[in-house]
């Protein structure tokens, strides 16, 4: 081999091996400063349901609550802009899966099930499953709503449709794409009640007049972000943001915004 050949053949080694490293980060995301990868370079792009007081809706044009605030301060940590898409509730984890969002952060309930296509964050909120009735309604408790024979209203695709789906069967179940949808059908006399989480619960009988809530016998749930399983790097960024805003205090005084303790 003469030398000018062995010149030729190391640069076009070099040119592929660029050319092969710019199709690994170009692909599908971008590589940012702290090693992992998001779907729009520089930006961290979140989706949720903002039907969800308080910690999704909206005040005007623009998507506010608990998890908009904590999104936000994560994307700072990281360096990143957050944009948020408002999507269907469980249309979330098939979007994070596919890698057309970021993350899934809608006070979404950690389970086992979905555990199974998706890596979730460390918990940074908790939620119960609670009953809202018509004040005086002869619904007092589970049992009682179990009984009635009511259609049951709830958010598609929730933990809340899960758990009543296999207390009071399909043919009971009257499904809608946002919590508030599913108050109004109460309020209609559609549904003799509806499944919820406590928070929004209380928001939604804030708002309206002859609702009361009841308590339900579930367990408390873990609220977390969702991340593709492909992201392991951006999952570990995520986690490592959450404990720092964790311990600075950051999480309790946003949370504290938006649902007051008491005293
Ligand atoms: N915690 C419940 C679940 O994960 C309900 C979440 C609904 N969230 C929303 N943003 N609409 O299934």
């Amino acid at each position: 081999m003469n030398k000018k050949l062995i010149k030729t053949v190391s640069l076009a080694l070099i040119a592929s091996m660029g050319f092969i490293m710019a199709g690994c980060s170009g692909e599908t995301a971008e590589t940012a400063e702290g090693g992992f990868t998001t779907v729009t370079a520089g930006t961290l792009t979140m989706a949720t349901n903002a039907y969800f007081p308080p910690y999704e809706y909206y005040e005007g044009n623009e998507i506010v609550g608990i998890d908009a605030e904590i999104a936000q301060a994560v994307a700072d940590k990281l360096g990143l802009e957050l944009v948020i898409e408002d999507v269907e509730f469980d249309s979330i984890i098939a979007g994070v899966q596919s890698g057309m969002y970021d993350i899934g952060c809608a006070g979404m309930t950690v389970t086992e099930e979905r555990m199974q296509s998706v890596n979730f964050t460390t918990t940074y909120a908790t939620g119960i499953q609670s009953i809202i009735v018509l004040e005086g309604s002869d619904i007092t408790d589970l049992d009682s709503l179990i009984e009635s024979g009511c259609m049951v209203g709830v958010q598609t695709g929730t933990t809340g449709d899960i758990y009543m789906t296999d207390e009071v069967g399909e043919d009971r179940m009257d499904r809608y794409n946002k919590g508030n949808d599913a108050v109004l059908a109460l309020l209609n006399g559609v549904v003799g009640a509806v499944v919820i989480d406590n928070q929004p619960a209380q928001a939604f009988v804030a708002a309206n007049d002859g609702l009361t809530i009841l308590e339900t016998p579930y367990t408390i749930e873990d609220y977390a972000m969702c991340v593709s399983k492909d992201n392991e790097e951006l999952l570990a960024a995520i986690n490592e943001a959450l404990a720092e805003l964790q311990a600075d205090g950051t999480i309790d005084a946003i949370i504290e915004t938006y649902i007051p303790s008491e005293g």
